[in-house]
């Protein structure tokens, strides 16, 4: 889909192409402290879907959502007072916490799966926070590597794992910290991944121990992320021929209730999957039945199927 890869300069020049190529929906990696991010416009459905699939992904784990300052972090997360003293102390810097989300926030439900959290970093690295500036939005970014690779710690890096599939690359040469950041979810505070941030400097801040009883694959309360976003309504997989008062969420040129990519993009299709499971709901009413096409199981169509799996597992 981007058969040339753009390498991009650190100077004025292209951190505005690479804004302006985020602004397009366009994915473009960038360096921060810890390693490069694959970054895409965290608001825009289509700009995550593209993420998910560049890296190959096989689930829609959500992402960090990166801000240039604790003022913008304030307007989509709600923050207590120990999220406050947590962000004097290490913002900017290696450090993402986990906090509840703002309801008016603005970010795709991609980003954060469908929770009622969202993870938020701001990173110190000055290309970033440039980067960050010029864009004048939140941007999500995982590391810029294929899913299960190794984390870039260097342009080369990136161009050897997603050359072709990502539409730049800001080269800022080589990050200092090279791990990934620390991930904290709070009340209470919980280690979710150890990082560039040392768990000490946190527990000292914060005068407490901090429990590691969490989970990084099963975010907030383990098991909590199947339900958290089941429909209301019963879900039926790979349905030719809906039965009679079934609503059907359909996939290519079929006249379904719902279509998710009458055009059959896997990526397209992706972008509407929240927002289209949210509707069938809708007009499916409490005890309604949704039923839902086959969908291809390569490429994106695997995060897509894994996410309806779990909407239509059996409820407990
Ligand atoms: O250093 C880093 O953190 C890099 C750079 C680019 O900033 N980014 C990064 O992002 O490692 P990513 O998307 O690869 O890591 C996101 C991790 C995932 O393992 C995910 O499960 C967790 O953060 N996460 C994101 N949102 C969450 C949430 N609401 N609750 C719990 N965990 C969450
Ligand atoms: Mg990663």
């Amino acid at each position: 889909m981007n058969p040339h890869t753009e390498l991009i300069s650190a100077d004025p020049a292209g951190i505005a192409r690479a804004a302006t190529l985020l602004k397009g929906g366009d994915l473009v990696a960038f360096p921060t402290e810890t390693v490069y991010g694959l970054g895409g416009d965290a608001r825009s459905d289509i700009a995550v879907a593209r993420i998910f699939d560049a890296k190959g992904r096989p689930r829609f784990n959500p992402l960090i959502v990166h801000l240039p300052s604790v003022k913008a972090a304030r307007q989509i997360a709600i923050f207590s007072p120990e999220a406050d003293r947590l962000a004097d102390a290490f913002w900017p810097g290696p450090l993402t916490l986990v906090l509840p989300r703002r309801p008016d926030a603005g970010l795709s439900d991609l980003v954060t799966a469908g929770l009622p959290t969202v993870a938020i970093r701001i990173p110190e690295h000055p290309l970033a926070q440039a980067l960050l500036r010029a864009f004048g939005g939140p941007l999500a970014a995982p590391s810029a590597n294929p899913s299960g690779k190794i984390s870039p710690t260097c342009a080369a890096h990136v161009t050897e794992g997603l050359s072709g599939k990502i539409a730049a690359i800001l080269d800022g040469g080589a990050c200092a910290v090279g791990v990934e950041s620390t991930i904290l979810a709070l009340d209470p505070p919980t280690l979710l991944r150890p990082g560039g941030l040392p768990a000490e400097a946190i527990e000292a801040c914060l005068g407490t121990r901090l429990s590691s009883g969490g989970n990084i694959t099963k975010p907030t309360a383990p098991g909590q992320l199947a339900s958290h976003y089941a429909p209301r309504a019963s879900v039926r997989l790979n349905v030719t021929k809906p039965a009679p008062g079934e609503i059907w969420l359909g996939y290519g040129p079929i006249g379904a209730d719902f279509n998710l990519s009458p055009s059959s993009d896997l990526v397209e299709a992706a972008a509407n999957l929240f927002k289209t499971l949210r509707d069938a709901d809708r007009q499916a009413g409490p005890k309604g039945r949704i039923a839902v096409a086959p969908i291809p199981n390569h490429g994106l169509g695997r995060a897509i199927n894994d996410r309806l799996r779990r909407a239509a597992a059996p409820r407990s």
